[in-house]
């Protein structure tokens, strides 16, 4: 294992252990960390935890039953409790940037219909500000392309002059969300006022949502490549 898997492995098994109580209703996120944080849960409930999952992919609701835990759809189960997710960045005041996995859509549905959301992350992923990783925009297929010169347009108003927007999987064979929409990666450096990007880019007719998550998380633990792990925010003292 790499440094990093070793990170996201202690941070997915500390989140698991200390804080997923029995009777949660849980929002289960996606990405590699995530599958960490599933099979950490699995373990837990086959030695007798009992707790039900959404998920927030197609992928990881297979790996969720896979592993022995129950997953029942969003509208079944209202408010949740706690959501556990990845990130691609997280600053200090827990903004984030989604999506590199393509499943922004449905993780944002799923953390906002929760109490809380722990992100879940690698040292390597926490920066001062948000950026260097490609922000990821989900937009409807139809007029994909004048939505792109948009998302251009408001880029421009935020700073960003011309920034590189491409199609993922390019266009012969671009990838499907599990919504059935494009993504499209925008290369922006660096993001100085996160919420109000946010904000802006939803307003884009076919524009569905971003990987900004400006107000969602919580709280954040972060894993080490020796093994600890670190948790921040309001509970930290807690845990
Ligand atoms: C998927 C995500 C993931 O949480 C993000 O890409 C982090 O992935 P990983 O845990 O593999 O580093 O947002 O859409």
């Amino acid at each position: 294992m790499t440094p990093q898997d070793i990170a996201k492995r202690a941070v997915a098994a500390a989140a698991v252990e200390r804080l997923v109580a029995p009777g949660m209703k849980l929002g289960l996120g996606s990405g590699s960390t995530s599958e960490w944080m599933v099979r950490a849960l699995g373990e837990r409930v086959r030695a007798g935890l009992d707790v039900v999952g959404v998920a927030t992919s197609t992928g990881t609701a297979a790996l969720a039953r896979e592993v022995g835990v129950r997953v029942i759809e969003l509208d079944e189960a209202g408010e949740l409790d706690l959501t556990l997710d990845g990130a691609d960045e997280i600053d200090h005041r827990f903004r984030m940037i989604k999506g590199g996995g393509a499943c922004l859509l449905w993780e944002k549905i799923v953390a906002m219909a929760s109490r809380r959301m722990v992100a879940l992350v690698d040292e390597t992923k926490v920066v001062e500000t948000l950026g260097a990783f490609p922000l990821p925009v989900e937009v409807v297929r139809f007029g994909w392309q004048a939505t792109r010169r948009q998302i251009g347009q408001i880029l421009a108003e935020h700073a960003h002059v011309e920034p590189r927007i491409t199609l993922r999987g390019g266009e012969g064979g671009p990838l499907l969300t599990d919504s059935g929409h494009f993504l499209l990666d925008c290369r922006l450096g660096a993001i100085p006022d996160p919420p109000a990007l946010e904000a802006a880019l939803n307003r884009v007719p076919g524009v569905v949502e971003n990987g900004l998550f400006s107000t969602v998380a919580d709280s954040m633990m972060v894993g080490y490549a020796d093994g600890s792990t670190r948790m921040f925010g309001p509970y930290a003292s807690a845990v």
